[in-house]
């Protein structure tokens, strides 16, 4: 992490610091990790982090963009993201985003149910036109990951449930405004044992085979999803994920047809790292046996410990006094305003700058306005 605190003196905090090196050297690692093969193709989930400086530099990067929601459809046009390498996907499309994603003409509505497939059939009609779609399936497979971030469960609500796969591909690949191109995955996010993608490799295998039985058409891609996890305990140790092991994972274990495309649709492991949430100490307020560090952010900017109890690690930038322990919070009106508690820190003061590290993904796209608090802002450097 390169932050000199005196960079953020002038300005206003809590606000969001992107390292730019570290996201250039993470987009080098992935771009490597495809060894050269032209059928691997990375559409970057812009759910985990939509500022558009940082979207200009992945799409730079030649990274296309899996987006849910006709704001993020625009945002990665506007971003420069080339529109056959954008897809969209979303358990609930409304029209207004189908007609939106249709005349930009993306390259690929992701489908999750029968239902969106004939409103988007309906509405390419309309328009004259015919919709890319892959169907995305919910292959039943658990990730083990924490239970509001995984997805690839039956009881989950994303997806066409595997046994209805055959049915799905017949009737897609049989309508007249829809050019049915592949199949789409995704198991869950955070994932950081390599071996939870063995299962769903097999499930895509098992499927290939069952619909080449069939005599249904072979898809032209399949797209495995996001969820490559990343170190929050040490950041600094991992900075830049294991991409090659993740790709490799797929090489090993996914039986691909000839000429098929692969892609992933990596979010949290290409930006989490480079974000860093920066706060001034508000108050130090001992209650009994408690410290309370009260900070300038609250879940307003980051919600990811309120609502998965998700750790970030904490520093502070301004102390080398002794170690306390501090229950560390925000100011918002809620008791679930709690970054973490029995932190051990540097003896803190009003004014410190405190970091909370791994903030890049889900961080700022997560920001809320309650308590009518101003969207933050963000320094690049
Ligand atoms: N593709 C699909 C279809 C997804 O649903 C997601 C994430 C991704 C790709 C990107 O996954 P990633 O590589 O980032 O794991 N707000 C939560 C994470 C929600 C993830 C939702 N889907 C968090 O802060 O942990």
């Amino acid at each position: 992490m390169h932050i000199d605190t005196a960079t953020f003196e002038s300005v206003r905090t809590p606000i969001y610091h992107y390292d730019i090196q570290l996201l250039r050297k993470t987009l080098a690692a992935l771009d490597a990790a495809r060894h050269g093969e032209a059928n691997i193709h990375y559409h970057y989930a812009v759910k985990a982090n939509a500022r558009p400086e940082l979207l200009r530099i992945i799409s730079g990067a030649g990274l296309g963009a899996d987006c849910v929601s006709g704001g993020e459809v625009s945002a990665a046009i506007a971003a420069g993201f080339p529109r056959e390498e954008i897809s969209f996907a979303g358990v609930g499309k409304a029209d207004w985003e189908i007609d939106l994603a249709l005349r930009e003409r993306i390259g690929c509505f992701n489908v999750e149910s029968l239902p969106e497939l004939e409103v988007i059939n309906e509405r390419a009609a309309a328009l004259g036109m015919t919709a890319p779609v892959c169907l995305r399936i919910n292959p039943d497979v658990d990730a083990h990951t924490h239970e509001k971030i995984t997805t690839g469960r039956s009881e989950n609500k994303f997806g066409i449930p595997v046994e209805d796969t055959v049915e799905a591909v017949r009737i897609a690949a049989g309508m007249a405004n829809v050019r049915y191109r592949g199949l789409h995955f995704h198991i869950g996010s955070n994932v950081l044992n390599m071996d939870e993608f063995i299962p769903l490799c097999g499930r895509i295998n098992e499927l290939q085979r069952l619909l080449e039985a069939e005599g249904l058409p072979t898809a032209e891609i399949i797209n495995v999803g996001g969820g490559l996890g990343v170190s929050y305990e040490e950041p600094d140790a991992y900075p830049v994920p294991d991409f090659d092991g993740y790709v490799d994972v797929y090489r090993q274990h996914l039986e691909l047809r000839p000429g098929q495309q692969l892609y992933f649709e990596p979010g949290r492991s290409v930006v989490a790292q480079c974000g860093t949430l920066i706060s001034r100490v508000l108050y130090v307020k001992p209650v009994r046996r408690r410290n309370f560090l009260i900070l300038d952010a609250g879940f307003t900017e980051l919600i990811r410990p309120a609502f998965y109890n998700a750790y970030h690690k904490i520093e502070n930038l301004s102390s080398k006094e002794a170690e306390e322990t501090y229950d560390v919070v925000g100011p918002i009106c809620e008791s679930s305003d709690v970054f973490q508690t029995d932190v051990r820190l540097p003896g803190g003061h009003r004014g410190d700058f405190i970091a909370l590290r791994t903030a890049g993904a889900y961080g700022e796209t997560m920001a809320s306005g309650y308590n009518l608090r101003p969207l933050p802002d963000a320094i690049l450097s």
